[in-house]
């Protein structure tokens, strides 16, 4: 898709389809509105004072060839009570491009209301949101039909914006808008693939071949590497499987150099089909369970974006890569496995293979440098439970840290809530025999699981993202379809970009 800024007034914009936000305003207009209503001899005024139209979130409106516009078509979109943030406007572009391209649109103007862009600051942070918002809404995931549908897709995308900031002032927004949705795309893509194509050798080709386009560093460990740095943890789980796995190391060197600069550590789980091991899932959705390397995808698309956007930082990605399989020489419950830092681990059930994986993963990444570490991974049903599909579970063991991811997820406009970290659960993962147990009973699941992995990031900063219940929509919205989501993709480009502007 290609995407422009433009400073045009709305209704002097040729153009297949204009979209327009309208705020519930209670009969009276903003300005863009008002123009508009001139323009077109008060169509505006007309659809709200029949009561059709009320400005309520997406609520929409689709005009054909309306009076007075240079515009084939009017979409009008309720953008609510308050001023559209990134959250919102994520949104409010996703329905658009979707209820357009369903039409066969292929190009689409976006005119970006005044009170989302009121200042300089303002219009900056707008325009990533809206541009990752209709990115989302016009890729749908890929389809495997002998006879595929032809493909409705948008192909231009313009943003209109008011005068105070020039196409020009308007790119490096714009660019990092197109980062993003290109690297969510990304990471959907790889969520989407079936377990038979997307194998752990198959991610790290990814892997290479993103770091062959994109000038990053990339090693790709090998079983007899990985057994040589002594990541039992990891191999336990990849053991029953008869495809090697594979840990990937990405490395963006940005950084300036300097002694207190943060090295950025970003470990994905990785696991292309997790069936639960010998402790074996029920067969009834477990076909799903091809996006267990979500987290894994994540942290490739986000260095895609970052090696596009080249901040100031460095940052290294570790995806640990395997199967989680039944089988003969697969562990079993009641084993004890010694990970790369030492402690060992008593896994009483199979199926909590993420943790184990990603136990390796943090301890390496803290090995290689990382003074920061955040990792996503779909880790737990139970964060599903206790967060649904809306909001994706958060921890963090330093405020700060958290404080700055925080801020990055609202510009990005993605929804986390911080769950506790606290010594008490640590009782319910305590071994008998050994240092650890994999699992810490029915009762906060996704609590002691990351209080699991608090004991590879130590005390080193933290941030541990169950992206379980948000990974994968099983019911589409009006701005996404149903399916992976690419959620975090953004928040962590965001603060990559944060932590290079502070260091
Ligand atoms: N990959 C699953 C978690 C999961 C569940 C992801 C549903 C997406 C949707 C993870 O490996 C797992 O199986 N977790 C177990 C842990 C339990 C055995 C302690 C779970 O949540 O049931
Ligand atoms: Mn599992
Ligand atoms: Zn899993």
């Amino acid at each position: 898709m290609e995407i422009e800024a433009q400073n045009a007034a709305p209704a002097q914009w040729a153009t297949e389809a204009l979209v327009i936000l309208a705020p519930e305003l209670e009969g009276r207009l903003n300005p863009q509105l008002e123009a508009l209503d001139r323009a077109t001899q008060g169509w505006l005024s007309q659809l709200q004072a029949a009561g059709e139209f009320s400005g309520r979130m997406l609520e929409s409106t689709l005009l054909h060839r309306p009076p007075g516009i240079q515009a084939q078509r009017l979409l009008i979109l309720g953008c609510g009570k308050s001023a559209p943030g990134p959250f919102e406007l994520r949104r409010l572009a996703g329905t658009a491009a979707r209820l357009l391209k369903a039409k066969g649109v292929k190009e689409m103007a976006l005119a970006l209301p005044p009170e989302a862009t009121e200042t300089r600051a303002a219009t900056a942070a707008a325009l990533p949101a809206a541009i990752a918002g209709a990115w989302a809404g016009n890729f749908e995931t890929g389809i495997y039909k002998s006879e595929r549908p032809p493909e409705k897709r948008l192909e231009r995308l313009t943003l209109l914006i008011p005068p105070s900031v020039t196409p020009a002032e308007a790119e490096p927004a714009l660019r990092r808008g197109k980062a993003i949705g290109a690297a969510v795309e990304r990471a959907r893509e790889l969520a989407n693939y079936p377990s038979n194509y997307l194998t752990p050798r198959r991610l790290a080709e990814e892997a290479e071949a993103l770091a062959r386009r994109a000038s990053l560093e990339c090693d790709i460990l090998d079983e007899a590497r990985a057994r040589a740095l002594k990541m039992g943890a990891f191999l336990s789980v990849a053991q029953g499987s008869a495809e090697p796995p594979r840990m990937i190391v990405l490395r963006y060197h940005g950084g300036s150099g300097a002694d207190q600069a943060p090295v950025l550590g970003l470990v994905g789980k990785g696991i292309t089909f997790d069936t639960g091991g010998i402790s074996i899932k029920p067969a009834e959705g477990m076909e799903k369970m091809k996006y267990d390397m979500s987290g894994g995808a994540t942290m490739l698309a986000v260095m895609q974006a970052l090696a596009e956007l080249q901040p100031r930082l460095e940052v290294i990605a570790i995806i640990p890569a395997t199967e989680n399989m039944p089988g003969s020489r697969a562990q079993k419950p009641g084993d004890v496995q010694y990970a790369m830092s030492g402690k060992s681990i008593e896994v009483l059930n199979t199926d909590a293979e993420g943790r184990l994986v990603l136990a390796d993963g943090l301890c390496y990444a803290k090995k290689l440098g990382a003074t920061h570490l955040v990792d996503a991974a779909t880790l737990t049903g139970a964060v599903a439970v206790a967060l649904g599909a809306v909001y994706a579970g958060a921890f963090a063991n330093q405020d700060g840290f958290y404080r700055q991811f925080e801020q990055a997820a609202a510009a990005a406009g993605e929804k986390f809530w911080r769950l506790p970290l606290d010594e008490e659960y640590r009782e319910q993962i305590r071994g008998t025999v050994g240092d650890l147990l994999n699992t810490g009973g029915r009762y906060g699941g996704a609590i002691t699981a990351a209080e699991f992995l608090h004991a590879f990031a130590e005390d080193t900063p933290w941030i541990h993202l169950d992206i379980a219940g948000t990974a994968w929509w099983d019911e589409g919205k009006a701005w996404m379809p149903k399916g992976p989501t690419g959620i975090a993709v953004a928040s962590l480009v965001e603060l990559a970009q944060r932590l290079a502007m502070e260091s």
